[in-house]
């Protein structure tokens, strides 16, 4: 594709230039899992949160579900049902381009050039390849899905990318990536910065409270409060959350991880200190109680709003497809450029 050096130029100013009006965000969540209320505290409320003030790019991403073995009737599912969920929260399209990452080919397109410009020894580096792949039969796809994240990335040039701590090793190489890319080809991408802060509250399992609370555990696990859960279903969870032996309630993440993580959810929802709270009471049956009456009345409207989309999946289709055409206007001159710089003509 043909551009004229006054394009280009223009696309080369600093993103700080361009976007005078909101600095860019950009996060995606891989729907292979109903979404968590970790999902929910650590990512979508504060996607919703920041979209006065950052310009956002929210997609599903579809594509990062297939690197293991999946099924399809349960990804459409999910994918729907992940994309309700963010609507259903706050994401508003008047605000935000809101999609699925795989109604904008250009992901895949940009994907495959990084494939070209990343290499094995970085890609073997990956921890969450190290941990879930290396098998005979372990997908092509995990192995190279680093690449993808890239593309999902630099094709909307963020000025950050919140994602959870296990994603770190990621973006850092997607900043890898892009810095060789540019060196080799010239600038082409502007090189995001890891924002470490960007997740910073993450919500553990209520029976494992040294591991996050992840989409991913088997539907039904005890530990996993999902988005979706009736306040019944949040009741019993959160009644059987591991708690210690001690008498009185106190916030110590380290020796005390299970109530300090009822205790940093009452913190988030309420706007609280841990330390603080944990004052208030009495006994660990009363800590649970506020627990349950907090989330329950979070989730609620949430699942009000979800509801009223169920009804109505033309709205749902017809509000993705409009976040699809604005991501693809928006990643269109990058992956140009990108296809230009590597000698395609
Ligand atoms: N890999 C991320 C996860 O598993 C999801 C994701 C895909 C993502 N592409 C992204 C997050 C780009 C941020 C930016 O949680």
């Amino acid at each position: 594709m043909a551009h004229s050096p006054l394009d280009i130029d223009e696309m080369r100013e600093p993103i700080e230039h361009r976007s005078v009006r909101r600095p860019r965000v950009l996060s995606g969540i891989a729907p292979s899992g109903s979404l968590t209320l970790g999902n929910y505290l650590g990512a979508l409320r504060r996607f919703v949160d920041g979209q006065p003030s950052h310009q956002g790019f929210f997609f599903v991403a579809d594509l990062h579900a297939t690197t293991i073995e999946h099924d399809p009737a349960r990804l459409r599912a999910l994918t729907w049902e992940t994309a309700r969920l963010f609507f259903a929260a706050g994401l508003d399209s008047e605000q935000s381009t809101v999609f699925v990452q795989s109604h904008v080919p250009a992901h895949v397109e940009l994907a495959y050039l990084l494939e070209s410009t990343a290499y094995v020894g970085e890609l073997s580096r990956m921890i969450q390849f190290k941990e879930k792949g290396g098998r005979p039969r372990t997908r092509a796809s995990l192995f190279t899905y680093p690449c993808l994240m890239a593309a999902d990335i630099l094709l909307y040039e963020p000025r950050s990318v919140p994602v959870g701590g296990d994603q770190d090793q990621h973006v850092e190489l997607c900043r890898d990536v892009a810095t060789r890319f540019n060196r080799q080809y010239g600038e082409t991408f502007v090189v995001p910065s890891l924002d470490k802060a960007g997740l910073a509250s993450r919500v553990a399992d209520l029976l494992d409270p040294r591991s996050k609370m992840s989409k991913s555990a088997p539907a039904g696990a005890p530990g996993v409060v999902r988005m979706l859960d009736t306040p019944d279903v949040i009741r019993r969870k959160i009644n059987r959350a591991v708690t210690d032996s001690h008498a009185e309630v106190r916030y110590d993440p380290v020796s005390r991880p299970g109530v300090s993580n009822l205790l940093d959810v009452i913190a988030v929802v309420s706007d609280r200190s841990p330390d603080d709270l944990a004052t208030d009471f009495a006994s660990y049956a009363d800590l649970k109680r506020s627990c349950i009456d907090h989330v329950v009345e979070l989730l609620a409207p949430v699942q009000r709003r979800y509801a009223e989309l169920a009804q109505d999946q033309g709205h749902l289709i017809s509000l993705l497809d409009a976040g699809a055409t604005q991501a693809v206007v928006a990643a269109g001159p990058v992956l140009a450029r990108a296809r230009d710089a590597v000698g395609l003509v």
